[in-house]
């Protein structure tokens, strides 16, 4: 029985055993549809010649053969078309291993892509708080990292972008402050293009005491309204006069620039959605992340979710760009004896994650740290948060943050702390 992960395997094999055959063509596409299918599609210059059109059935064939149920009788299996790019428009799209003139398309049933990178957003850091598991302290110490950048005089824009388990607002602004309107009416509105009336009334400041303010964009207004009918339609690429839709995560990116040129904020804090999940995807991928805070507790679950996501990174030829990003966090981090076992197990799991991502191209010549284990700067590195008795199962974070102590803070949260200041003071030198 053949399964949809031998399908690329299985191709290089037989395209290899067919080399002669490959290395005529212009250009070759695996076509991998939405039920997991396998179609060639070539040239159409290629019907023009009997005897190349009859190698490349051949090929298909041998390979439908192999990959049963995932191809078409060999007569439905290739299409035509006169211009690579045409048939790849819009898709993701991935160069097949040893071969520079053979393509995989991949068409999925949603429109999260992992392996497109955006650059960098030129404006303020966009830190990104994001964990394969949830309920590990992100949303904690989202709102932690906030305060004390406020208390050092920045300017904090806050996105609560974990739509559909919301709660991050309620960490930080009391009910009476809660603005109209959240990110989910935005992206519901922008589809009729009346985003743009609400924008005033999708953040609000909070209350706690700090030197800089702190802008709070919530994932919902102050009345959630029909929130779930709401959320259902979120992920729509926008169409409404257009010839080509705009995917929803390119939306959600307009959406952020638009409130960074309003506020004008020294750093955005992103409260992403745990899991390889779409808005995650958006999260880490598409808002130009200047990093992206990778939290962890030990266990296997972590890790394998992790692994899943560098090895499609590696296999999509992304790997180096985004884990220049990456920054390993250790979420609740016992506060007692186990504490050096506990970070020294993570640190060892975390190491193998990133190993194989090391030997590929040296860290980059502003950083400050080697491919080393022991390299505590390293983004395998795990920047310790430690478990704390009275930021146990909170009622409210929000009285929490309004009687905060500076120290208890620091201990808890220094290293995460320490590693924004490093980050922000680089960014401003360069
Ligand atoms: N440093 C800490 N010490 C002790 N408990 C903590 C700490 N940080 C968070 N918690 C508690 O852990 C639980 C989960 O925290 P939080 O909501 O921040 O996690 P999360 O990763 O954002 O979860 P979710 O995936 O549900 O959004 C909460 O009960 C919170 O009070
Ligand atoms: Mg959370």
């Amino acid at each position: 029985m053949t399964t949809f992960d031998q399908i690329v395997p299985i191709a290089i094999e037989e395209l290899n055993a067919h080399s002669e055959v490959v290395a005529q063509l212009d250009w070759l596409l695996i076509n991998r549809d939405l039920n997991g299918r396998v179609r060639f599609i070539v040239s159409d210059s290629i019907t023009a010649s009997n005897e190349q059109h009859k190698q490349i059935k051949d090929l298909y064939r041998s390979l439908a053969e192999r990959i049963t149920p995932h191809a078409y009788p060999v007569d439905a299996g290739i299409l035509f078309e006169a211009e690579r790019e045409h048939a790849s428009q819009g898709t993701a799209i991935f160069g097949l291993a040893g071969f520079d003139n053979v393509w995989v398309i991949d068409r999925l049933a949603s429109e999260s892509q992992w392996e497109a990178i955006a650059e960098v957003s030129p404006g303020a850091p966009r830190i990104v708080f994001f964990s394969i598991k949830g309920g590990v302290g992100r949303s904690t110490a989202l709102a932690a990292s906030s305060w004390a950048l406020a208390k050092q005089g920045k300017s904090v824009l806050v996105l609560d972008l974990d739509l559909e388990s919301p709660g991050l607002s309620s960490a930080l602004l009391p009910s009476e402050r809660q603005p109209k309107y959240g990110i989910t009416d935005w992206l519901v509105e922008d589809l009729v293009d009346n985003g743009d009336a609400l924008i005033k009334d999708l953040f609000a400041t909070s209350d706690l005491s700090t030197a800089g303010q702190i802008y709070l964009v919530p994932a919902h207004g102050s009345d959630p309204g029909e929130y779930v009918s709401k959320l259902g339609r979120v992920w729509m690429p926008k169409t409404n006069g257009r010839t080509h839709p705009e995917a929803w995560s390119l939306r959600l990116n307009r959406l952020v620039n638009h409130l960074e040129s309003l506020i004008r904020p020294d750093v955005i804090l992103i409260d992403s959605r745990a899991g390889i999940d779409e808005v995650a995807a958006a999260c880490v991928t598409d808002l130009g992340a200047h990093t992206v805070l990778m939290f962890a507790i030990q266990g296997q679950q972590t890790w394998t979710g992790y692994r899943a996501l560098f090895s499609h990174w590696q296999q999509r030829g992304v790997i180096t760009e985004i884990r220049n990003r990456l920054q390993l966090v250790a979420g609740l981090v016992p506060d007692d004896e186990r504490r050096l076992e506990y970070l020294a197990a993570i640190r060892a799991d975390s190491y193998q994650l990133f190993e194989d991502t090391y030997d590929v191209v040296e860290p980059g010549a502003i950083s400050d740290w080697s491919f080393e284990g022991v390299d505590d700067n390293a983004p395998h590195a795990p920047l310790p948060i430690r478990w704390n008795r009275g930021w146990y199962g909170l009622l409210s974070l929000q009285q929490r943050m309004l009687q905060v102590d500076e120290n208890e803070v620091r201990a808890i949260y220094g290293g995460l702390l320490d590693f924004l200041d490093r980050a922000l003071v680089q960014e401003n030198q360069t």
